[in-house]
């Protein structure tokens, strides 16, 4: 058995069958490389779901994060400590809110954003107690929590998990004719419109120009909070440093997480303004490790690195040449070929019985390690610190293991 195999047959022996995992054993990155045990370097096409769109162990965020570990980790919330102020000083003047909520993962910062929705609904807007509305779209993806697969339509994430959380209505993705019905039918009760600005793990699924503007401007109209979930999408990944920043939208509650850190250790966030942060009282929401003082820290250097290398200028530039490059090949297989920035997909025709699954085999041999969602579409987001020769060397990589199914 090789090292690899050894690594693997333990982790199905020990660990609960929750993943299935393209098999490779990584034990170092470096930038947008990683490595195998073997000491094989891959390019890294996932980039952890985009939270290591910084670029593996950022010398920076890395540094933030050992300087900090040697001198207070967690004090909890029960006092203030001299990093939290500091980090929430920095993260709203950033994205320009009064105040944010901090937490650990993407999740939890999902159900944060509802719950602060559902009390700005009985509190602000005067919805009858236990009667608020969340409106969510198909196709979403926000976590795995009970609250939040009430919300999905994919059996892999619902099926045999209920009894669900009521008090959402799911509505067609990229279709805003759809919300103005809805909120013309229920609006009254309706807090929040929840949605992704682009669906990530649906398939990278870029809405129609203008969506997300007439869906805002429709929630303004019937007073209701429009909530983008940017933990997959934000943070430079689309180009912008909010994939809402494509349209213009403030929206009145943003979700963050993944790339808040860079990767280097789990912080979320949720950003908004006084009306609706200030009804979650002392007591009514919280997390042990929510906004410590390695979050607080790690998040500010991730941040700033964004600015620094100016990565969503990067993103938006390499994401051009991804696309033109890819939309070159000759090939069967390419059914076609999405996204926005860095964050794209090609959608896989099978062919011969050879599918995604075999497409990513294929370039993982060849170099370059990205992995199918939903069967068919292999999403392509690589870290953001990419070189554009090193983007070309890998566009080079995944054209030959396309090809070399033809
Ligand atoms: C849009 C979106 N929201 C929420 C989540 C959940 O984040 P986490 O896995 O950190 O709980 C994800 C994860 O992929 C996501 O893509």
């Amino acid at each position: 058995m090789t090292r690899s195999e050894e690594l693997m047959e333990m982790e199905h022996h020990y660990g609960a069958h929750n993943y299935h995992p393209l098999p490779v054993v990584l034990s170092k990155g470096e930038g947008p490389f990683v490595w195998d045990v073997e000491g094989k370097r891959y390019f890294d096409f996932l980039s952890a779901y985009s939270a290591v769109n910084q670029g593996h162990c950022h010398p920076k965020i890395v540094k933030a994060l050992c300087d900090q570990a040697q001198t207070l980790t967690l004090t909890s919330r029960a006092f203030y400590n001299d990093t939290l102020g500091p980090y929430e000083k920095y993260i709203t003047e950033y994205f320009g809110y009064d105040k944010v909520l901090p937490m650990n993962t993407g999740a939890e910062a999902d159900e944060t954003a509802l719950k602060l929705a559902r009390r700005w609904g009985y509190r602000v807007k005067g919805i009858p107690e236990n009667e608020a509305i969340i409106i969510c779209c198909d196709g979403n993806f926000h976590g795995r929590t009970i609250s939040i697969v009430s919300m999905s339509n994919d059996p892999d994430s619902y099926g045999q998990f209920g009894p669900f959380t009521p008090g959402f209505i799911r509505i067609p993705y990229n279709d805003s004719k759809a919300l103005e019905e809805v909120l013309e039918k229920h609006g009254k009760n309706v807090a929040a419109f929840l949605v992704e600005p682009i669906q990530g793990e649906a398939g990278v699924f870029v809405p129609d120009e203008g969506y997300l503007k007439t869906c805002y401007n429709t929630c303004k109209k019937h007073n209701v909070l429009f909530i983008a979930d940017e933990v997959q999408t934000g943070i430079a990944r689309t180009g912008k440093l909010l994939a809402v920043d494509h349209e213009g939208v403030r929206p009145d509650i943003i979700i963050l997480g993944k790339a808040l850190s860079g990767g280097v250790i789990p912080v979320s966030a949720v950003l908004a303004d006084n009306e609706v942060m200030l009804t979650i009282g002392p007591g009514e929401h919280g997390s042990t490790f929510g906004g410590f003082c390695l979050a607080g820290k790690v998040a500010i250097a991730a941040l700033e690195v964004v600015k620094e290398e100016k990565l969503a200028e990067k993103a938006e530039y390499l994401g051009k040449v991804f696309r033109e490059e890819i939309g070159k090949v000759k090939s069967e297989m390419i059914e076609l070929v999405r996204g926005k920035g860095l964050l794209n997909a090609i959608v896989i025709r099978p062919k011969n019985g050879k599918e995604a699954w075999d497409v990513c085999l294929k370039m993982r041999d060849m170099g370059v390690l990205a992995k199918p969602t939903h069967g068919h579409i292999i999403r392509f987001a690589p870290p953001l610190i990419i070189t554009e020769e090193q983007l070309r060397e890998a566009i080079e990589i995944i054209k030959k293991a396309i090809i070399s199914f033809e």
